[in-house]
């Protein structure tokens, strides 16, 4: 993590894929372009259920709204490659967060696995919560954390970057 011509691979990981990490990867995307920051994003869900769908298109609406393009496509998480393939695992709740701690196989795998409280102090949640089943301030508080908890991650990855 101390190489300055290192990439950073992250990787957003929600329940279904349609509205939490698809938002936190277009955020987080549109973050770290604007400060020139060399990273790959990616977002995954728990469950397989919405395979190959759109993101949702309430939480496209509000994305875009905010100025933030979701493009990406759904798909579960993949075990036997997207711990070798990311250096930071980003799950959007507890569930989602033991789901993954669960399947890690070594330390390592752990050790990938962060906690998004850790990007929310000072907000007064310690998770995203999933807007799925609710009303429309459910989205625009979606974006509102993954705005918060992206600038502190764009901060922390800067910070590694510069150290040597
Ligand atoms: P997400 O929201 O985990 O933020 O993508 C959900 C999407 C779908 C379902 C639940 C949560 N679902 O039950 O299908």
């Amino acid at each position: 993590m101390h190489n300055h011509k290192k990439t950073y691979r992250i990787l957003f990981v929600c329940l279904g894929n349609i509205c939490r990490s698809p938002a936190a990867e277009a955020i987080f995307k549109s973050f770290a372009e604007k400060e020139g920051l060399p990273v790959l994003v990616d977002s995954a869900g728990t469950s397989g259920w919405h395979e190959g769908e759109k993101a949702d298109s309430r939480m496209r609406a509000f994305a875009r709204k905010h100025g933030y393009e979701i493009t990406s496509i759904s798909r579960p998480f993949r075990r036997s490659s997207d711990f070798d393939h990311f250096d930071v695992i980003i799950p959007m709740d507890d569930n989602n967060f033991y789901d993954l701690k669960e399947q890690a196989g070594t330390i390592e795998e752990l050790e990938k696995i962060a906690h998004i409280c850790d990007y929310l102090t000072g907000t007064g949640y310690t998770y995203i919560p999933d807007p799925y089943y609710g009303g429309e301030e459910g989205f625009v508080l979606v974006i509102k954390l993954l705005e918060k908890a992206s600038a502190r991650l764009v901060a922390e990855l800067r910070e590694r970057l510069s150290e040597k």
